[in-house]
């Protein structure tokens, strides 16, 4: 039997669209045994009743494409899904998905991909790769996208970093969350995003973390998507107010990410917990690490 654990991700960083992204350290977890015949499907946490057990499931399809890139085929699988990360929050679960099951794949055919293989294949399913990217290779990553093959840079992210995920209690939907978006965009915001997530991705490569505070803001996506979110631009600015680094829109939301220091993770977990207790908002507040190892497999029986 192999255990697959794959991070959740956050994407987008601010003014990084489609391209910044960080793992963390929320986990799914892909159990996964070559049985000789038939498909069994079991699954455990998140969506557990939503997520379809038969040939339809997002895992099982993402190992078909593996099996059928390489050329081989499995007989019979039995897969157990364990899921702890939310889904359409905005922290990257079918990319989870995606990556976890060409993972286990991958595993389970003794390894024929290499990362950047099972990357583009997986930009196929998921059409942007700054989910797939940190939820493969662990850490914060810049991703692009050249002639249909992914490129990437990735920096781990030290341990006095921590990230506050304000989860709210609805989903959001990324076809949705993409469909509000303009087609084109003033070239004074263009300039603005390129400058502000240049920035920010040399702020996390240099460590120089106090430059966040401007960096994270965006002009291209977040303006439009907030209408999604009630008291969202109240939220960002209260996440500074409390002490963190800096705020934004996780992936295509719904989660509000804050990216601070571990040293005030205290102070901003209470103030953001109290000032949601009196907007009368039920949503979740917890504090993660990034998880600077991204998809991993190993053999348990
Ligand atoms: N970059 C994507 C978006 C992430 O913002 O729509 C969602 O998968």
């Amino acid at each position: 039997m192999l255990k697959i654990r794959v991070p959740a991700s956050s994407a987008n960083m601010g003014a990084g669209f489609d391209c910044l992204g960080v793992a963390l350290s929320v986990y799914n977890y892909i159990y996964v045994n070559q049985t000789g015949h038939g498909l069994v499907i079991e699954a455990e946490g998140e969506g557990k009743d939503k997520i379809a057990k038969d040939e339809k499931n997002l895992v099982y399809q993402s190992m078909k494409k593996v099996f059928e890139y390489a050329k081989k085929s499995v007989d019979g699988l039995y897969i157990k899904l364990e899921n702890n990360i939310p889904l359409s929050r905005g922290l990257g679960s079918s990319s989870a998905c995606i990556v976890g099951g060409m993972t286990a794949a991958n595993a389970l055919l003794g390894n024929p991909l290499t990362d950047r293989e099972i990357l583009n294949l997986a930009l196929l399913e998921e059409k942007h790769p700054d989910n797939i990217t940190p939820c493969l290779v662990g850490g914060f990553t810049a991703s692009m996208v050249y002639e249909n093959e992914v490129y990437y840079i990735k920096k781990d992210v030290p341990d006095k970093i921590s990230f506050l995920l304000i989860i709210p209690d609805f989903t959001l939907k990324t076809k949705k969350s993409r469909e509000i978006l303009p087609q084109n965009i003033l070239l004074n915001d263009a300039a603005f995003n390129i400058s502000h997530s240049t920035i920010f991705a040399l702020g996390m490569y240099s460590e120089n973390f106090d430059i966040f505070k401007v960096a994270l803001k965006d002009k291209i996506h977040q303006p439009y998507r907030s209408h999604f979110i009630s008291d969202f631009d109240d939220i960002l600015k209260k996440c500074e107010e409390f002490g963190a680094l800096g705020a934004y829109l996780s992936g295509s939301g719904s989660t509000i990410a804050a990216i601070l220091y571990d040293s005030d993770r205290g102070k901003v977990e209470n103030g953001i917990r109290k000032y949601l207790d009196k907007t009368n908002k039920c949503w979740k507040v917890i504090t993660v690490k990034a998880d600077n190892l991204g998809a991993t497999v190993e053999k348990i029986q």
